[in-house]
């Protein structure tokens, strides 16, 4: 619809390439970013400081409106956002293994996946914003079933790890390939086999398979359509 920023749904498996290029494509065209991914983080890493269960649903139900997670500017060059939690920059801690495999777990319930939709929508539709990308694996299909550009990201497992396990390496994560690969896949059946937004492309997103294509390529086909679709609104 004209009248509210055009939002840009990116979904797609872990380590298909979806940060980097989603983060990439927001600044290209000037758009407001959220990281959806990271939300669900915090909510994990919150729940574990708490001694909350990952599937404890009357324990998250509470916790979930006692927390304020917002998006800042990391104030480097490139771009990027810092996650805080309170007035507490958690973006690191909100990166590792476990919390990842905590992410997934904490997304699969219910409490959790209805508590966080509004907020994901207000962040994008924020009156300053004259666009949003939204990064995440349910954005085209709930979140924002009428974007007006959504992307499906996929890369073959393997490639997925890797780069995954390049990442990690570059923050002196010592976790091997196997490892991240065995993490990947299990993340994947959790997102995938859920009962509630389960991970799978819209009817309507073009799919975008990443494997072996330098990301610089992967963010001009994205924005090359978003452009073509802005014409059309
Ligand atoms: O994109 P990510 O790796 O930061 O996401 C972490 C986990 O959060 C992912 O394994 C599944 C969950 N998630 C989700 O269920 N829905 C989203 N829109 C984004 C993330």
């Amino acid at each position: 619809p004209a009248h509210r920023p055009f939002i840009v749904a990116i979904d797609g498996p872990a380590g298909a390439g979806k940060s980097t290029a989603s983060r990439q494509l927001a600044a290209r065209l000037g758009f407001a970013m959220v990281d959806t991914g990271a939300i669900y983080r915090t909510v994990a890493l919150a729940a574990t400081l708490r001694g909350i269960a990952l599937d404890d649903d009357a324990g998250l139900g509470q916790l979930l409106p006692l927390l304020a997670i917002r998006f800042a500017p990391s104030g480097q060059p490139g771009g990027g956002q810092r996650v805080l939690l309170g007035e507490e920059d958690v973006s690191v801690e909100i990166r590792t293994p476990p919390m990842s495999l905590g992410a997934s777990k904490v997304s699969a319930r219910p409490v959790v996946r209805a508590g966080l939709l509004e907020l994901q929508r207000r962040l994008a539709l924020a009156a300053e914003n004259r666009g949003a990308v939204l990064e995440g694996r349910d954005i085209g299909t709930v979140v924002f079933p009428d974007a007006d550009a959504k992307f499906f990201l996929v890369a073959t497992p393997e490639e997925r790890a890797r780069r995954r396990h390049a990442e990690l390496l570059a923050k002196g994560d010592g976790s091997t390939f196997e490892e991240v690969l065995a993490d990947q896949l299990k993340r994947d059946r959790q997102d995938s086999e859920r009962e509630i937004a389960p991970l799978r492309p819209a009817e309507d997103a073009v799919v975008v398979d990443t494997s072996g294509t330098p990301l610089e390529a992967v963010v001009d086909a994205l924005a090359r359509e978003v452009r073509a679709r802005q014409r059309r609104r």
